[in-house]
């Protein structure tokens, strides 16, 4: 055992909670874009070491570091041929032992990416598996006789558009890939490939690891009948896929993963204090998270799409989310994203430019004063904005099989800006492999580290805040109201009454405090009305 594994079956100090994630702030690092240590323009492992008293310096509790495995990069490391490497384009094993070690002494947790619905077709149990009908992992990936007409089993489409199903000659099938056809989909009915998916997650945990977030949790099992997913019914939304076009019943969401995650809570176990946390999107994310979390007997908490890809940001949208989990028994814990590495930067599509600056403080006080974890991607605490990236330089599958229909996933994964007037802003001394955004030297870090008044030290402090308020961190949540473009809610714990109001709007709004309320943090004028995007969260009298 390594001494990171012995390290890790105590907790790190005596005082030290095992639900440290709940409230818990977690930032999402995207490796490829945060930073490159060795100047061939693609961030790294050593990068992301070097970089890590950044993060500490936010006070986050977590770092979340998105695939670093050995793949093929179809899909940005989302296609993964080796679920133990590390691949060399973002280091070795040694380098993510370092950066184990220093996130633990800078007290930040790691989490990682797991990513157990597909491999790369270039895997080695899918190279064996598409060998032949009855070789030792033919069941391992979801495989299907043609129709007699020779077409897919059935209607099921991928993500990234085009039908779910691929021919494969050798073995005279089709096989299931409900994102590239380089992502076939495991078969985790099969309980060989849930007794080895639950020895990878051994094996991270055993390195250090404090958590996981899990990948595309809902399409690990589909329904075994193949029945076709239904039309979806007219509901006012773009379709550019012809995914879009079905509602997602058959294709995901079987009944038998809540069964496997109470096996994955086992292993998570045996480790202490570990945190699980699933990423749910789809039709029916909202039972399915519950389903996921239910019971503390399955994952920790999970996250759906409810901001992430929102036109706009509205009172009501985010009493909707909040109402899913009103803290129930039995009922899991939310976590919150407003962005990640898949959906644009929300400043970009929630606030016009002239409106931005205040925008993102009133957005970074909504997003921790939330119950639930927030989860803030790279770059979110400096107020980037998505970056127009032209055709000929995107490199996201997705982005170019839908351009221009999509907003492009590349536009957030720009580089990190960290030194406002080095080339590459500081992200690395070669050709970044996306460009930087032209107005992010102007956001670098080193710009806004020594400005009090930065949106960087913003967010520190509303970080601060919510840690230095219990009913901030894990409070419960009272009378979510929508008032025009006002929404208010409150927070409490323990005696403790926190008035939470926001102004989502860029228009003044007509606001009224109640007696005995005391301010203890604000953003823009509220007298005598709220300004355009205006927030505050007042102690009240209990
Ligand atoms: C990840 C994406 C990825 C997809 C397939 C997700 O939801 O966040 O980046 O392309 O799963 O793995």
């Amino acid at each position: 055992m390594s001494i990171a594994a012995s390290l890790k079956q105590q907790p790190q100090n005596e005082t030290e909670r095992a639900d440290w994630w709940r409230g818990a702030v977690i930032y999402q690092i995207y490796p490829r874009s945060f930073a490159d240590s060795n100047g061939d323009g693609i961030g790294d492992l050593n990068g992301i070491t070097r970089h890590l008293d950044h993060v500490a310096d936010l006070a986050a509790d977590a770092i979340w570091v998105s695939p670093f495995f050995t793949s093929p990069m179809r899909d940005f490391g989302y296609d993964i041929s080796d679920f133990r490497g590390v691949d060399p384009i973002f280091g070795t094993i040694a380098d993510f032992d370092a950066l184990v070690e220093r996130a633990h002494a800078l007290g930040l947790k790691l989490m990682i990416d797991q990513v157990w619905s597909h491999s790369s077709n270039q895997h080695p149990w899918f190279e064996e598996s598409r060998q032949s009908r009855d070789n030792a992992r033919a069941d391992w990936y979801v495989w299907h006789d043609p129709k007699p007409d020779g077409s897919p089993p059935n209607n099921w489409q991928s993500v990234f558009g085009g039908p779910a199903w691929t021919w494969d000659a050798r073995r005279g099938q089709y096989y299931l890939h409900n994102f590239l056809a380089e992502q076939p989909d495991l078969n985790l009915h099969n309980p060989d490939v849930q007794a080895a998916i639950l020895d990878v997650a051994r094996f991270w945990f055993a390195r250090g690891v404090d958590g996981f977030r899990i990948d595309a949790l809902n399409y690990t099992m589909h329904d075994l009948e193949l029945r076709d997913n239904p039309p979806m019914p007219e509901d006012g939304k773009p379709r550019t896929r012809p995914y879009d076009f079905q509602l997602k019943q058959f294709n995901q969401g079987h009944e038998g993963i809540a069964r496997f995650l109470e096996r994955v809570r086992g292993v998570a176990d045996e480790f202490g204090a570990t945190f699980t946390l699933a990423e749910v999107g789809g039709d029916f994310a909202e039972t399915q998270m519950k389903e996921f979390t239910a019971d503390d007997k399955r994952l920790n908490s999970a996250y759906g799409f409810d901001f992430l890809y929102a036109d706009k940001l509205t009172p009501q949208t985010v009493c909707k989310a909040l109402a899913g989990w009103p803290g129930g028994d039995g009922e899991g814990w939310p976590s919150w994203a407003f962005e990640n590495h898949d959906a644009p930067r929300a400043v970009s599509r929630w606030a016009d430019p002239e409106h931005r600056e205040a925008f993102l403080r009133m957005k970074a006080m909504l997003l921790l004063s939330l119950r639930g974890n927030s989860i803030l991607f790279q770059g979110e605490e400096l107020g980037l904005t998505q970056v127009d990236i032209p055709f000929d330089k995107l490199q996201d599958p997705e982005a170019i099989a839908n351009w221009p229909l999509t907003l492009s996933r590349d536009g957030v994964r720009t580089p990190m800006p960290w030194q406002a007037t080095h080339e590459g802003l500081g992200f690395s001394t070669g050709e970044p492999w996306l460009p930087t955004g032209p107005d992010h030297a102007a956001l670098a870090v080193d710009r806004q580290a020594g400005d009090p008044e930065s949106i960087l030290n913003w967010t520190k402090r509303m970080i601060a805040l919510r840690k230095a308020q219990p009913a901030l961190r894990e409070g419960t949540l009272h009378d979510c109201r929508a008032d025009g473009s006002v929404l208010t809610f409150e927070r409490r714990q323990d005696g403790q009454r926190l008035l939470c109001l926001f102004n989502l709007a860029a228009e003044r709004a007509a606001f009224a405090l109640p007696d005995g309320a005391r301010i203890i943090a604000a953003t823009g004028t509220h007298e005598p009305n709220l300004a355009p995007y205006a927030a505050l969260i007042a102690q009240l009298e209990s």
